[in-house]
């Protein structure tokens, strides 16, 4: 332990578990050895401008050359400057030029069970007739669109078609309310939403096109809604001349739109995200730079080869989706499921009758996820071939190590190396991971930086603390998938991002290094808690929870207590037991005998849920309010149900 007072995170919690990677899986690897990984992260740090030209000119198409790799003042960068290329061209007319258009692209499955497959020529038509479909109602480069739609080929056509003419997507997860779409089409200036009749969700049809009307009420700037026809819904109201269906602008068109040559540094999208306090901010991505960053950690990371079938089950409504989805695997060629529904339809083996029934070699999920299946129970996973497989992914939070222990188990069958890659919608793409052929892996850590990457973890006066203990994660040199900006709002972008430690791009989030050069993330800088001067990781103490068979999902906070500054509070959702003080008791102690005393939660409470952010956070945040808000209820086994407070806070993202 360290003196806290040097603004370091204690790390408390040992976890000395190793999975070298399989050696046939090696074999046939991208990154075979170590060897070619540590020569590749050398030469992209230290001549990142050679490095990068060469990534650039073999992996995305010119229209016309860039004269300069990145030119950077601190903190704005442009990469590629003056290059011209368009990111529907790299992710469609690429590989029919090379002949390959014949090749699967998208692999859909709707919720209700309905299939369909775009080999690579045919998405580019299909993305060819919106482009010029959008042309049709005004939409020209630089302009922004929201698409507030199901998962449906439509919704990854769209991005597409807007990449294709130079517009700048805007995607909305499609369960949020209409006042966020408003807020989001003001703070954008949205000219034109694209949107659905409807969502299949669970088996009911939700009535997008509705709520999508309600926020256009207050969107002044919107002057057209396209409308996909998804579900038949009869009843959805079309004002006219404002509201046109797809099936009229779209499937009417020529097929071959050409992509228009775009400045590298074009907006390519806006993804809004929510920051700690106040309004989302709309994270800038740009054309060349994003891409040539999702292709190439899509095809390092993932290890892609051409017989791969990659599932990755985010939305497109968050940045996981776009960047492996849509960009980073279309831009490699690869063959992706996408599946429109939610994972418990009709029944909790979803999932894996998709994994069985497609024969899917690459899985890429999220934690929650992960911990739901849990709940849900093996028989579920059990009745399923899930041999197809070959690596398994894990995004959006920090993975315990227990659900990792089950992920490998249970999904992975102990032959699949898991990557648990850490990022954010600001990098555009994955900045930390294992890379599966030569790093061997330990549960709950995303090891190290990829190629281009240079992390560096500082106190609180911006100074580089020793290994092994916790502290700020920055990252200290340009990336080309970096953001470019808040949309409107540079004050914002500058301030949060690049003040606290000058120079150095902050990304929020705890994270410690161990001896081996491995990155262990300890969670959001807001979440550390200071018990008796002692500061800790709430991940660290969550974990030591999961690891009690008992406990299912943990999420912990502090709230303020006069004698020790902060006193621990745990929120925790448990399987197979009943929720009885003797549990408590034993949670309690497993705690203190995984980490010690000091971590031992002052309160613990049982419920049934967690709140959780519409992208399957756990909102801490709300938590912390309720800790220190109301006492500890004197029953302990009653199970609260705090979805209901999650679903009063609709904006959190
Ligand atoms: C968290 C999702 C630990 C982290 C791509 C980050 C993670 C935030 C991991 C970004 C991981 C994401 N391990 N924490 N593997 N991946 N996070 O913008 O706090 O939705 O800052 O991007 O999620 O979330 P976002």
């Amino acid at each position: 332990m360290t003196d806290s007072s040097s603004g370091q995170i204690d790390h408390v919690l040992i976890e000395d578990r190793l999975f070298p990677p399989p050696a046939e899986f090696s074999q046939q690897a991208v990154f075979s050895s170590q060897a070619q990984y540590e020569s590749m992260y050398r030469r992209a740090a230290e001549q990142p401008e050679e490095f990068w030209r060469s990534e650039a000119l073999e992996h995305l198409h010119w229209f016309e050359p860039f004269d300069e790799v990145c030119r950077w003042d601190p903190p704005h960068a442009e990469w590629f400057v003056h290059g011209k290329t368009n990111a529907s061209y790299n992710c469609l007319d690429r590989h029919i030029d090379a002949g390959r258009g014949d090749r699967t692209a998208i692999i859909w499955e709707g919720e209700p069970g309905d299939e369909r497959t775009l080999s690579y020529a045919e998405l580019r038509s299909e993305v060819s007739k919106c482009a010029a479909g959008l042309k049709q109602l005004g939409i020209s480069a630089g302009d922004v669109v929201s698409i507030y739609m199901p998962m449906t080929p439509e919704l990854a056509i769209a991005m597409l078609a807007c990449a294709r003419i130079g517009a700048v997507h805007s995607v909305i997860f499609a369960g949020f309310s209409a006042e966020s779409i408003a807020d989001r089409n003001n703070d954008a200036g949205a000219k034109l939403v694209i949107t659905a009749d409807g969502l299949y969700r669970r088996g009911k049809v939700l009535p997008l096109k509705e709520t999508v009307d309600e926020a256009l009420a207050k969107s002044p700037t919107v002057e057209h809604c396209l409308v996909l026809r998804r579900v038949g819904n009869d009843d959805v109201s079309m004002t006219q001349p404002r509201d046109v269906w797809w099936h009229d602008v779209v499937d009417t068109q020529s097929d071959d739109f050409p992509a228009v040559p775009m400045d590298s540094e074009a907006s390519l999208f806006i993804l809004y995200t929510s920051g700690s306090t106040g309004k989302p901010k709309g994270i800038r991505h740009t054309t060349a730079g994003y891409n040539l960053w999702a292709k190439r950690t899509f095809e390092w990371v993932f290890d892609h080869r051409e017989d791969d079938i990659f599932w990755c089950t985010a939305d497109c409504g968050w940045i996981t989706g776009h960047s492996y989805i849509v960009y980073g695997p279309l831009s490699a060629g690869a063959t992706c499921l996408m599946y429109e529904g939610a994972p418990n339809f009709p029944a909790e083996d979803r999932f894996w009758e998709l994994v069985e029934k497609y024969k899917v070699t690459i899985l890429y999920t999220a934690p929650t996820a992960i911990r739901a299946f849990i709940k849900w129970g093996d028989e579920h996973v059990d009745k399923h071939d899930l041999s197809s497989l070959r690596l398994l992914g894990s995004v959006g939070e920090g993975i315990n190590p227990e659900a990792w222990m089950w992920y490998h188990k249970k999904i992975g069958n102990e032959r699949c190396p898991i990557v648990d890659t850490w990022w954010q919608t600001e990098t555009g793409g994955i900045m930390m991971s294992p890379l599966p052929g030569i790093t061997a892996t330990k549960p709950g850590s995303c090891t190290r930086p990829l190629p281009g990457v240079v992390p560096v973890i500082v106190d609180e006066t911006g100074n580089a603390v020793d290994d092994q203990h916790g502290g700020m994660l920055c990252i200290s040199k340009p990336w080309p998938g970096m953001l470019r900006g808040i949309w409107g709002d540079e004050d914002r972008f500058v301030q949060q991002y690049w003040s606290t430690v000058p120079g150095k791009y902050l990304t929020g989030d705890n994270a410690r290094k161990d001896s081996d050069g491995y990155y262990w993330i300890m969670g959001r800088i807001d979440d550390v808690i200071n018990v008796s001067g002692h500061r800790l990781s709430t991940i660290e103490v969550e974990s030591a929870l999961c690891s009690h068979e008992a406990v299912c999902e943990a999420a912990v906070v502090g709230r303020p207590d006069e004698l020790k500054g902060q006193a621990i509070a745990a929120f925790v959702t448990i399987r197979d037991r009943e929720p009885d003080e003797a549990l408590r008791q034993e949670l309690l102690l497993h705690v203190r005998k995984q980490i010690g005393a000091l971590a031992q939660p002052d309160d613990l409470r049982f419920t049934s849920t967690l709140p959780k952010t519409r992208s399957g956070k756990i909102m801490r945040r709300l938590l912390r309010d309720i800790a220190s808000g109301n006492e500890v209820a004197g029953d302990t086994s009653t199970l609260e149900d705090l979805t209901v407070l999650a679903k009063l806070r609709d904006d959190e993202g």
